[in-house]
């Protein structure tokens, strides 16, 4: 296995952007302004790769659309993590077949963790010829050379050729906020949980330069944005393949010092790596936000073994326990699986108790869902679906009633909050653990720090005033 990361050449981007430069002529010539959709599906990740996505297709003279209906390129960035998501870009692919049959001049791509999958690779080909071009996330630095193609040689491209790492420096994006913006610091993951497919679409860890993200942060702040979050799938073994002896408590150190009125933070963090000396870093910086997602996945240390996770329930106590003594503030979520193959009902218990006992302010739950290709997927599996659903039920009423007491606990205290928009009459904000407020206030504020008062609270959300 190659686990070398290279760099691509400038030279070999410049020839992208010359690609941009000719799509754009071509346009231009026929005197139109051609229109983009591009769809994100899937986690942060795909949002940042989206926005690249978006880079590139207003360097190609795109102007970008709302909607698939009279859109000249779609773009479909999708996610493989569970067979549901699958099954929901299927169901979309095949709607477009309309959009393009009232538009025919339309050009449908396919991209990201779905196009790292050898079967759907296949079934587009052969099931979904109205699909253009189909690419994977390693080759989604060369875009514009596919829609070049695609748009001048009327055959469809398949760039899904596994890749040794790489990663591009340089590529344009065109972000979704002006206030918050995702900054990868690295891609790919090599911790081959038995249940993901995450290491199979996206390849081996690659990270980004320190230099390159500074840099990159710097002129985020410098343009207005207050809230950056770090994107990786496990973020705390940045740098590891890299010799310039940054691990990523000394990344978010050197961000925290950059002057200016910001948040930090960053997702996701795997327990395995999670070290005092990150927590120590969140604790001292005001700047770092004292907000933790440290995935458990299971309460059972048998079930945490299946899935090769390389931590036990009390080596994750341990951290949390650490994590919440030196920031007491802290907001902490988490991801679980219910019904992983083989979960007895004690090992789901021990879920329960293991929610009770830290108190999360919220989850993201998923029922196990076999991922071709995975060992999960051939474990043996007895338990029946109706009994994995009310375990999952049963999993979501506890953590509500938690959220709830949580979230109530709110009340009356004041929270620094970042004012991010308006609903109705009144404006939104966040609080540093990410919770949304409204409050009454001035529009003016919009982008500003202030300190709300919390008045009232619902399961998801609370009001507020100024203080
Ligand atoms: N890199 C992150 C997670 C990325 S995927 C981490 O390790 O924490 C987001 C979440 O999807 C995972 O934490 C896991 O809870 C869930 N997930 C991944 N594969 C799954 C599968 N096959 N079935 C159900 N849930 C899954
Ligand atoms: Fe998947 Fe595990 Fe990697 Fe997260 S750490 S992306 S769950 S393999
Ligand atoms: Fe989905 Fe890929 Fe993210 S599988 S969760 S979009 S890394």
């Amino acid at each position: 296995m190659n686990t070398k990361t290279t760099l691509i050449s400038q030279e070999a981007l410049d020839r992208q952007f010359g690609y941009c430069d000719k799509i754009a002529a071509f346009f231009s010539q026929q005197g139109i302004t051609p229109k983009a959709y591009v769809e994100t599906y899937g986690c942060q990740q795909n949002e940042a790769d989206s926005e690249k996505l978006r880079g590139y297709l207003s360097q190609c003279g795109y102007a970008m659309a709302e909607e698939a209906e009279g859109a000249d390129v779609v773009v479909m960035n999708t996610c493989a993590i569970r067979e549901h998501a699958e099954q929901r870009v299927f169901g979309n692919l095949g709607a477009l077949t309309h959009t393009k049959r009232r538009h025919p001049g339309q050009k449908i791509f396919l991209c990201g963790c779905m196009a790292g999958e050898d079967k759907v690779v296949s079934r587009i080909k052969t099931s979904f010829p109205h699909v253009d071009g189909v690419f994977s996330t390693h080759h989604l630095w060369q875009f514009p050379e596919i829609l070049y193609t695609v748009l001048t040689g009327k055959k469809r491209v398949f760039s899904v050729a596994d890749e040794p790492g790489s990663i591009a420096e340089g590529i344009p994006q065109v972000r979704s906020s002006g206030l918050k913006a995702w900054v990868s610091i690295m891609y790919g993951c090599n911790n081959f949980c038995t249940y993901c497919i995450v290491p199979y679409v996206r390849g081996r860890e690659r990270s980004r330069q320190p230099e390159c993200i500074l840099e990159e942060c710097r002129a985020l702040i410098e343009s207005g944005v207050k809230d950056i979050t770090l994107l990786g799938q496990n973020v705390n073994s940045y740098g590891k393949d890299l010799s310039c002896g940054v691990d990523f408590a000394d990344l978010l150190e050197q961000i925290a010092q950059i002057p200016g009125d910001f948040l930090i933070r960053f997702m996701t963090s795997h327990p395995r790596d999670a070290s005092n000396k990150l927590f120590d870093t969140m604790a001292k910086y005001p700047k770092i936000a004292k907000q933790l997602h440290l995935p458990f996945q299971s309460g059972s240390s048998r079930v945490l073994k299946a899935m090769n996770r390389h931590y036990d329930r009390e080596t994750y106590l341990e951290k949390v326990h650490y994590a919440k003594a030196v920031m007491p503030e802290l907001v902490l979520t988490s991801d679980v699986i219910v019904g992983f193959p083989g979960e007895t009902e004690e090992e789901f218990e021990e879920t329960i108790s293991l929610i009770q006992q830290v108190h999360y302010d919220s989850l993201f739950t998923f029922i196990f869902s076999p991922r071709t290709g995975t060992p999960a997927a051939k474990m043996e599996d007895p338990t029946p679906k109706e009994e994995k659903n009310r375990r999952f039920d049963r999993l979501c009423q506890v953590q509500n009633t938690i959220s709830e007491e949580i979230h109530k606990n709110y009340i009356g205290s004041v929270q620094r909050c970042l004012i991010d928009g308006k609903d109705g009459a009144l404006l939104t904000a966040r609080t540093e653990g990410g919770r949304l407020v409204r409050f009454p206030g001035d529009e003016q504020l919009i982008g500003t720090f202030a300190r709300l008062r919390i008045t009232g609270a619902t399961t998801w959300s609370l009001t507020g005033e100024l203080e």
